[in-house]
């Protein structure tokens, strides 16, 4: 697919990724509406993928990203256990759920946010900070076991500054990792949203020694402007002995 942009800035009409022709929307500079606003309104309209999520009833363009990387690494299987960090308003949980088919009661989808999220077929979501205390134990008893596979799309609000904002998703992704380590099975994978550069290698590192396969990937619905980026790190290792006690 091409086009995950759509900031090209010409006017003019062009083919969307779901291949209508589309005009281009040029956004006037409002009184008292910033040009940063202007621009991400701008963009917003004119992203094929914005008006996809729209037709095929997802709640986020986000939804493409999961479906492209699980099309390529089939980590989203019928039966899974799936718990979405992050998941407001919905569009991960909506794919999870429909390749897990837990809406037929195969799967489980647990979906979590600071945020509350309305109500998905086949999910149970909770307002939860996944940083707190007992986070993990309150997800495996909802789950009712250990996750098959941990997703995390967590960002936090944009400060504007760029290395703040940085530095903050990747904060979450690292945390997101250790909260994997102490939900998933054996065999059980984690994927997560983050940034090129910067603090990613203590993240590696770590997810090196607790999965067999490591890998970056960048979705097309992934805007090609941003630096943003998804780890995808498949058959875990397990917790050691050490881990469990330290649980206790
Ligand atoms: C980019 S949105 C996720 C979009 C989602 N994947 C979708 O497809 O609809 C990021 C979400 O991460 C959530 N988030 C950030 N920090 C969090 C935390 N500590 N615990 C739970 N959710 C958090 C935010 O509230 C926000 O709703």
């Amino acid at each position: 697919m091409s086009g995950a942009d759509g900031s090209g800035g010409k006017s003019g009409s062009r083919r969307s990724a779901a291949g209508r022709r589309n005009l281009h929307v040029r956004v006037k500079t409002a009184r008292g509406r910033r040009l940063s606003s202007t621009l991400w309104l701008q963009r917003q309209l004119n992203d094929p993928y914005v008006q996809r999520a729209k037709d095929e009833g997802y709640r986020s363009r986000a939804a493409f990203k999961l479906t492209e990387l699980d099309d390529r690494f089939h980590f989203l299987k019928k039966g899974a256990r799936v718990v979405d960090l992050g998941a407001a308003p919905g569009g991960w949980t909506q794919v999870s759920v429909a390749r897990t088919d837990a809406e037929k009661g195969k799967g489980k989808v647990i979906g979590i946010d600071l945020q509350e999220v309305d109500a998905i077929p086949g999910s149970e979501l909770y307002v939860l900070d996944f940083m707190e205390n007992d986070a993990d134990l309150k997800v495996k008893e909802w789950l009712g076991g250990e996750a098959d596979v941990v997703l995390s799309d967590m960002a936090s609000p944009a400060t504007g500054h760029k290395q703040t904002d940085h530095l903050r998703i990747m904060a979450l992704a690292e945390a997101a990792a250790l909260f994997a380590h102490d939900v998933l099975t054996h065999g059980g994978s984690f994927c997560a949203k983050v940034l090129q550069g910067g603090a990613e290698q203590d993240l590696l590192v770590m997810l090196k020694q607790d999965f067999k396969s490591v890998k970056h990937v960048k979705p097309a619905a992934s805007r090609s402007d941003s630096s943003e980026m998804y780890v995808l790190a498949t058959d875990f290792r397990g917790r050691s002995e050490a881990d469990e006690d330290i649980d206790d």
